[in-house]
């Protein structure tokens, strides 16, 4: 037994056929349709959702992962996790990736979109902002998301680390106690001893 399924993409429609048992993941992958798969087909995101506009009856019950990622909201409205949901009966499927303004971000979305925004910042706007993610992004995860010249990341390392450098002098003057008064050094007194040896 065969599905007929058809895609409804943003870039336009596309239609073949699977066996049915075949999961809406590999279907869409035997048909060139690329859905995003954050958590590897686990069924732990939601990037691969697909709304389904026609042909709900023929697909498999959902799964408790759809239940918790989806929601009974978006299933009622017809969405699955295509990495879970299977074509389990004969009959025409006619699916839409669920674009993604409709769901939460990847973090490779969310990484392209903050590159994109921050080249267009000028040059001061650039090291405030590396300034500001001293403490929320690792070295290399910031490296790879501004891909910035090498001098530029340099200088907003140096900015990164002089204001570490002058919390931490803050934090120590803080917590030290008030220091004793200095006595001179009588005469014939070892300036570097400040008392008798016992
Ligand atoms: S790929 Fe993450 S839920 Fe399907």
């Amino acid at each position: 037994m065969t599905v007929n399924v058809e895609w409804k993409t943003a870039e336009g429609g596309h239609t073949g056929l699977v066996a049915d048992g075949t999961c809406l993941l590999d279907a869409a992958r035997r048909h060139g349709i690329a859905l995003p798969t954050e958590c590897g087909g686990r069924g732990e995101c939601d990037t691969c959702a697909v709304a389904v506009e026609a042909g709900a009856a023929l697909l498999s019950a959902p799964t408790e992962a759809e239940r918790v990622r989806l929601g009974a909201e978006r299933l009622a409205a017809g969405e699955r996790l295509a990495c879970q949901a299977k074509a389990e009966r004969a009959g025409d499927l006619v699916l839409r990736p669920v674009p993604q303004a409709a769901r939460e971000e990847t973090t490779e979305e969310t990484a392209r979109d903050f590159k994109e925004e921050f080249k267009r910042l000028p040059l001061r706007k650039k090291l405030a902002t590396l300034a500001g993610l001293e403490a929320e992004m690792a070295y290399e995860t910031l490296v790879r998301a501004v891909d910035l010249p090498f001098e530029l990341m340099g200088k907003g390392l140096d900015l990164i680390a002089g204001r570490g450098r002058r919390l931490s002098q803050a934090d120590r003057t803080r917590a030290k106690p008030a220091a004793e008064p200095t006595r001179p050094p009588t005469p014939g007194s070892d300036p570097g001893h400040e008392g008798p040896a016992i």
